[in-house]
């Protein structure tokens, strides 16, 4: 078999490929590949396609995270993506399509209400959950009747499901509990030596995970607040509901219908507190904190907006975007939280954004990486 890498041309067998080089531990010898968005030609993804037709991994970029891929109805790569990752069993995978059709193929039964969310939404950052087909093995879906179906809208992922004929199981290629990755070093900091290949596509545009909706439900459910918001769907099917389990502020014992969502997750190694109330309360507090816990010998970060950043005396100040934009604070978000840990920040404290529309799913991860450590201020 041939593989290229950015040296050059490399000849290996297939059993070839884990390299002994750490003598215990298996390390493979990850191919990372660059493929430039909107400028590719089919010939660039002939590595890709082979890995994963032969049933190995390779991470790519989606519009909203970088995602782990493996043929979904392989059994045997779906399980490499666990260990990969270091994923509990029982949190089931997202399966990408690259066209509307394959819903017939993978599902048992699709809704009215799915079909014209699709035709709206699809491509896009919404993934719909379906009772699943016989086709697809229980160890994609966690061990669930149900199976999660997206259809991204990037041209680097369109293109490696459509030329190598799969559906691809793709999970955020993050080691799990840590922050996904939205730049192709995220992922080659959790993943090389772990994967076959990382394709590098360059940053993502949204920068958190996609809307996950229930449709087994009469009334769906959205699972996990993303991009696709509340207020969009109910425009298109009428009302929706939130699972309660994941706006809470506090733990209140309820447990996620996500299986995913009930871990602690996207959690930098410091430990973060969010502060909310009036702005001008939080900075004060916030400085006050970072104050006590810097003359105690700890490194402490400050997860800070372009309109607030000034205010803060002390510690490592990190811009996560603009109040004016939502959308730049989900861009930053998971890059920022990378930060401090390549710098050890022991403490971290950020600023609150609660509102109906982005906010809300910015709130959600950010409460999950603070493990729901939270300071309110008048
Ligand atoms: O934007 C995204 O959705 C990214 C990109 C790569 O597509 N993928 C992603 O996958 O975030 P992952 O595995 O990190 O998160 C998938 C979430 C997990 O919380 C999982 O428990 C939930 O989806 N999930 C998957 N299948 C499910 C099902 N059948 N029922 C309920 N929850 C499901
Ligand atoms: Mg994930």
């Amino acid at each position: 078999m041939t593989y290229f890498n950015k040296s050059g041309t490399i000849e290996l067998r297939e059993q070839e490929r884990i390299s002994i080089i750490c003598g215990k531990c298996n390390i493979m010898d990850t191919i990372i590949q660059k493929i430039e968005k909107e400028q590719w030609k089919e010939e660039h993804f002939k590595t890709a396609i082979h890995i994963l037709q032969s049933g190995g991994l390779v991470a790519f970029p989606t519009e909203t995270v970088y995602g782990l891929g493996a043929n979904a109805l392989d059994e045997q790569a779906a399980k490499k993506i666990y260990k990969a990752k270091g994923r509990p069993s029982d949190n089931p995978l997202i399966v990408h399509i690259a066209h509307i059709n394959a819903l017939y193929e993978l599902t048992a039964k699709i809704s009215e209400k799915a079909l014209r969310l699709a035709e709206v939404f699809w491509p896009g950052p919404l993934t719909m959950i379906f009772p699943k087909s016989s086709i697809i093995p229980f160890s994609t879906t966690g061990g669930l009747d149900t199976v999660a179906i997206r259809f991204p809208n990037h041209d680097i992922a369109r293109a490696l499901i459509t030329y190598s004929g799969l559906y691809l199981a793709a999970p955020s290629a993050n080691l799990s509990g840590r922050p996904s990755p939205t730049k192709a070093s995220h992922v080659i900091e959790d993943m090389q030596g772990k994967i076959d290949m990382i394709i590098d596509g360059g940053d993502v545009g949204i920068g958190i995970e996609s809307t996950i909706l229930d449709m087994t439900e009469e009334i769906p459910v959205i699972l996990r607040p993303g991009y696709i918001t509340k207020s969009k769907i109910e425009q298109i099917i009428g009302e929706v509901i939130i699972d309660k389990a994941i706006l809470t502020t506090e733990e209140k014992g309820l447990i996620p219908k996500a299986p995913g969502m009930k871990y602690k997750h996207y959690a930098p190694q410091g430990e973060l507190t969010i502060v909310e109330g009036n702005i001008k309360r939080v900075i004060e507090r916030i400085n006050q904190e970072a104050e006590k816990k810097t003359a105690a010998g700890n490194k402490v970060g400050i997860i800070a907006t372009t309109e607030t950043k000034a205010f803060y005396k002390i510690g490592e100040v990190r811009c996560i975007g603009s109040r004016e934009k939502e959308e730049s604070i989900a861009r930053g978000l998971y890059t920022v939280l990378r930060e401090f840990d390549s710098i050890g920040a022991q403490y971290i404290y950020t600023e609150s954004f609660q509102s109906d529309k982005l906010g809300q799913a910015i709130m959600n991860r950010l409460l999950k990486a603070a493990g729901h450590q939270l300071i309110k201020v008048e």
